[in-house]
């Protein structure tokens, strides 16, 4: 294919980008930022930089929820932007991999490719975010052995077995990274009456957060809002109150692992129990998540080089597996090419 190869990971948290002879050439936050007349006051990182800081006349807006496009326009302006940082003076338009989670319907599935194609590449192929994963982790995806990937991200966590370069069996739940977020955002609400915001959420979980009960406890001052009085506080807060916070969304992860390892057939779910668990995306860097998972399936897990670019890296490496990829029905298309429901894929 004439023109650059670019591989884009949507995510509900950040977007990464790769490109051919490059590697991974950007990584920021999903966020458009608009002032009250509509106009884009922000992209990326700047937009994120205003999120929950900026004044009533600004709007941020998190275009993916869940990995699936919440808002349109403000997606595509984002894909566009993003495409003419990567591509910049290029004259040829280029060619794009996205992914999606494993679980989107043919809707979304033309949705992103529409918005893709809108957004200035000249032709768009869409794989799921679990296959892009095993091949960013290097794993031997194409041969007909068992593998099971867990994909921790903002929106969803995706668990899926892969065989001969396709999906057996895959699920996904939408206790991830942001719903851990949450579950500490609810815990100090409910139990001590203090507010306080995603990011700073966001810093407990990365600071003192883990997938099990640490053997030393941890202390860190955060800044909050008490909620009767309406006045900024300080507060201490544990890593045993952020764990037990987080609980019941962790058991969450591990009970949709045990149930696509249910429902996988006998002889994949031994090559499985063989080759392990491999973890990608942001939310494999929590804290003893692969012991967690480990102790729960009693598979060993472990976390991919680069989690967080497992993504990116597996579309820069569809482009060179091309060849065995369309065999399954990964395909190119031009924005004139995109008809109907099933658009990339025979389901
Ligand atoms: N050190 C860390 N510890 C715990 N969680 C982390 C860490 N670093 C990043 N994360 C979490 O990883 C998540 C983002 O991961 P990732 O970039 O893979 O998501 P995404 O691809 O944008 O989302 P999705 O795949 O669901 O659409 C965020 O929820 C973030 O809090
Ligand atoms: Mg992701």
């Amino acid at each position: 294919m004439i023109g650059t190869n670019i591989g884009i990971d949507l995510g509900t948290t950040s977007v990464k980008a790769f490109m051919e002879g490059r590697g991974i050439v950007l990584n920021e936050p999903s966020a458009v930022a608009y002032n009250k007349d509509g106009a884009i006051v922000g992209i990326g990182k700047s937009a994120y930089a205003m999120l929950e800081k900026g004044h009533s006349g600004i709007r941020v807006v998190k275009p993916l929820v869940h990995g699936v496009v919440s808002d349109f326009t403000a997606t595509k302006q984002m894909v566009q932007y993003f495409i003419s940082k990567v591509c910049k003076n290029a004259v040829l338009k280029p060619n794009v991999i996205a992914c999606v989670p494993s679980m989107v319907t043919g809707l979304e599935k033309r949705t992103i490719l529409d918005l893709i194609t809108a957004a200035g590449a000249a032709k768009a192929c869409l794989i799921e975010e679990p296959l892009a994963a095993a091949l960013g982790a290097g794993l031997q995806s194409d041969r007909p052995k068992g593998i099971m990937i867990v994909d921790i991200g903002g929106g969803t966590a995706d668990v899926a077995v892969i065989t001969m370069g396709c999906i057996a069996i895959s699920k996904s739940t939408y206790s991830a990274g942001n719903a851990l977020n949450e579950a500490i955002i609810r815990q100090l609400r409910r139990e001590r009456d203090i507010v306080i915001g995603m990011k700073t959420a966001e810093d407990i979980k990365i600071r003192i957060g883990s997938a099990l009960l640490r053997d030393v406890e941890l202390g860190l001052t955060e800044k909050g809002k008490n909620y009767i009085t309406g006045m900024p506080v300080s507060f201490e807060i544990s890593s045993t109150e952020t764990f037990l916070a987080m609980k019941p969304k962790l058991d969450e992860i591990a009970e949709t692992i045990r149930s696509v390892l249910e429902e996988t057939p006998p002889e994949l779910a031994a090559d499985v129990l063989d080759s392990g668990i491999v973890l990608t995306g942001g939310g494999a860097l929590l804290r003893n998540i692969d012991k967690m998972i480990e102790n729960k399936t009693r598979i060993k897990t472990r976390i991919a080089a680069d989690p967080v670019n497992c993504v990116a890296l597996g579309m820069g490496d569809a482009f060179e597996h091309m060849a065995i990829l369309s065999q399954n029905g990964y395909v190119f298309k031009a924005r004139s090419e995109i008809g109907g429901l099933d658009v990339n894929k025979e389901e």
